[in-house]
C-alpha cells in the first residue's frame, strides 16, 4: 500500500502533485512519500508486537538521511554494510546499540569504527572476519559482539544476482563450519563474544517457504551452539520480502511474521530483522521527462531524461518498473521502449512497454523506486545524479540537492604536477612537493571522520 494515486491534477504524491515538485525541482527526480515509510514500518512491527523483536532497516535499500531519520523516529535500527553506511545512520541520528554489520568484505578500518560505535553486532561472514575483529578489539582493549552469518544452502528462488543463501554464493558461513567457529571463538578469541547467529537468504523473495527452510536449519544449530555453551540471544533472520512490481503476490509482512513467530515458538531468542525493499521499494518514485519520441522500423523509442545511471534495476536484472503518465490523457496505448539518454542498448527503464501515446516534454513516473533507485545511481556518462525529494501531507521538501556539474569534477585535477624534467630536478621536486601541498594530497589512508 503506498499513497501515490491519481486525482484530477494528475498523480499526487500524498498530497502534493506530482507535476508541481518536478516544475519546481527539475528532473530526472527521485520522490518519497513518508507517509508509505511510515507505513510499511510500522506494519512489519505490529506484525511481530507481541515477541521480542528489532527491526534493522537496510541502509543499501535507501539511504537518504532523511529516510533514515524517518525509521529511526519510529525505533528502528540499522543493517549496515559499510563505514559509510555507518556514517550515515550515525548522522541521521541512529541509535547505535541498534545497528548490525553484515558484509563479506569488512576492513579494519571499518571494523575499528564499528566497535569505537558500540554497534549491536557484527553479523561474521568468514573464519578470517571472526579473527579481523577479534585482533582490532584486542587493540582496542575491548570485547566486540557477534553473530556468525549461516549460509542454509536453501533457494530463495529469486534472481540469481540477489540469491545470497546457496552455498554456491560468497555470504556466510556454512552450518558445519559455523559449529567449529563458534566453539574456536569460545574457547580461543577472547576479544569476541558470540550473541546470535544470522542468515539472509537472497531479496525480493515472493514466497514464505525458503525462509522457514532457512530458520529449520539455523533453529537445530541453536540448540546444538547452546549445548556447546555458545550464548544466542539474538535471530537475525536478514531481510528479503518481496514487493509488487508487476504481478508478483509476495506475503504481506503479517503473513510472513505468522508463519515466522509460529516456527520460532519456544526459542528464546529476540527475532532480528533487516527489511529494506518491503519498507522503501513501493515509498519511492521516480519522475522523468520525455526529451524526444521516434521509430525506427517496425520499433518506437521513448527517450527519457532518466537512464540507467539514474535507475539501473531494468538494465542490471531486467526487472519490471511499471511507468505511468504524470498527467494521464486517455490517448490510445502504443508499445514503445522507454529508454535514457545513455549511450548503450542496456540503457533501458523498459522493452516493449504498452504505454499511453505520451509527447516530449510530458512528464512519466517509474514507479516502485524507492529501494535500490537512487542507492545504486551513477554518474555513467558524466550525468549528475537526480535530485530526491520527501513528501510528507501536503508539503514537500528537498532531501538531496541535484548534483551540478561541478560536483562531477570534484577531487579531479587535469594538470598533473609529478616530478618530471631530469633538467630541473630541485626545482620540478620543489613544484612537485608544493603541488602535493596545494591540494592536500598526502599518503591516502581510509579514514572516517568520526573515528
Ligand atoms: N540484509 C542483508 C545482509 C542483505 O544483503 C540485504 C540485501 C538485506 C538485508 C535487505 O534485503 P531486502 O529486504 O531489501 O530484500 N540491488 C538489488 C537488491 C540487492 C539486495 C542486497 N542485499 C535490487 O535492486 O533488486
Amino acid at each position: 500500500m503506498d499513497f501515490f494515486d491519481y486525482n484530477k491534477s494528475g498523480l499526487m504524491a500524498e498530497g502534493v502533485s506530482v507535476a508541481r515538485i518536478a516544475k519546481e525541482v527539475g528532473t530526472p527526480l527521485y520522490i518519497y512519500s513518508q507517509k508509505t515509510l511510515q507505513r510499511h514500518f510500522s506494519a512489519f512491527a505490529t506484525a511481530f508486537e507481541s515477541v521480542p523483536h528489532l527491526i534493522c532497516y537496510s541502509v543499501k535499500a535507501n539511504s537518504n538521511l532523511a529516510v533514515l531519520r524517518t525509521f529511526s523516529d519510529q525505533g528502528s535500527g540499522f543493517d549496515i554494510v559499510s563505514g559509510g553506511e555507518l556514517y550515515r545512520a550515525i548522522k541521521a541520528g541512529a541509535d547505535a546499540t541498534k545497528i548490525v554489520f553484515s558484509g563479506v568484505g569488512k576492513t579494519d578500518e571499518e571494523i575499528e569504527f564499528a566497535i569505537k560505535k558500540k554497534i549491536l553486532m557484527f553479523n561474521v561472514e568468514s573464519p578470517q572476519e571472526l579473527r579481523a575483529i577479534n585482533r582490532v578489539a584486542k587493540r582496542l582493549g575491548t570485547v566486540a559482539p557477534f553473530s556468525i552469518r549461516v549460509n542454509p544452502d536453501v533457494d530463495p528462488k529469486t534472481h540469481a544476482y540477489i540469491s545470497t543463501g546457496l552455498k554456491e554464493n560468497k555470504f556466510g558461513i556454512s552450518v558445519k563450519d559455523a559449529v567449529a567457529e563458534y566453539a574456536y571463538a569460545l574457547k580461543s578469541l577472547k576479544n569476541l563474544k558470540a550473541v546470535g547467529i544470522d542468515c539472509h537468504i537472497g531479496s525480493q523473495l515472493t514466497t514464505v517457504a525458503p525462509f522457514i527452510a532457512a530458520l529449520e536449519k539455523v533453529k537445530k544449530l541453536i540448540v546444538k551452539l547452546r549445548k556447546a555453551g555458545t550464548e544466542i540471544k539474538y535471530l537475525d533472520m536478514g531481510g528479503g520480502i518481496g514487493i509488487t512490481y508487476d504481478t508478483e503476490e509476495p506475503p504481506l509482512p503479517s503473513t510472513y511474521a505468522e508463519e515466522v513467530i509460529k516456527s520460532t515458538a519456544g526459542l528464546d531468542v529476540t527475532l532480528v530483522f533487516e527489511p529494506g525493499r518491503v519498507m522503501a521499494g513501493n515509498a519511492g518514485i521516480l519522475v522523468t521527462k520525455v526529451i524526444y519520441t521516434k521509430e525506427s522500423g517496425k520499433k518506437r523509442f521513448v527517450v527519457v531524461d532518466a537512464g540507467m545511471n539514474d535507475l539501473t534495476r531494468p538494465s542490471l536484472y531486467g526487472s519490471f518498473h511499471a511507468i505511468k503518465p504524470v498527467r494521464p490523457k486517455g490517448r490510445a496505448e502504443v508499445k514503445a521502449d522507454i529508454v535514457g539518454p545513455i549511450c548503450e542498448s542496456g540503457d533501458f527503464l523498459a522493452k516493449d512497454r504498452k504505454i499511453e501515446e505520451v509527447e516530449p516534454g510530458e512528464l512519466l513516473a517509474v514507479m516502485s523506486a524507492g529501494a535500490y533507485g537512487y542507492t545504486m545511481a551513477s554518474n555513467y556518462n558524466s550525468r549528475p545524479r537526480p535530485a530526491e525529494v520527501m513528501v510528507v501531507g501536503k508539503e514537500f521538501e528537498v532531501i538531496r540537492k541535484r548534483e551540478t556539474v561541478a560536483d562531477l569534477i570534484r577531487g579531479e585535477h587535469a594538470k598533473l604536477e609529478l616530478n618530471t624534467p631530469a633538467s630541473n630536478k630541485k626545482g620540478a621536486k620543489r613544484g612537485a612537493r608544493k603541488g602535493l601541498k596545494k591540494r592536500g594530497a598526502k599518503k591516502y589512508r581510509p579514514q572516517s571522520e568520526d573515528k
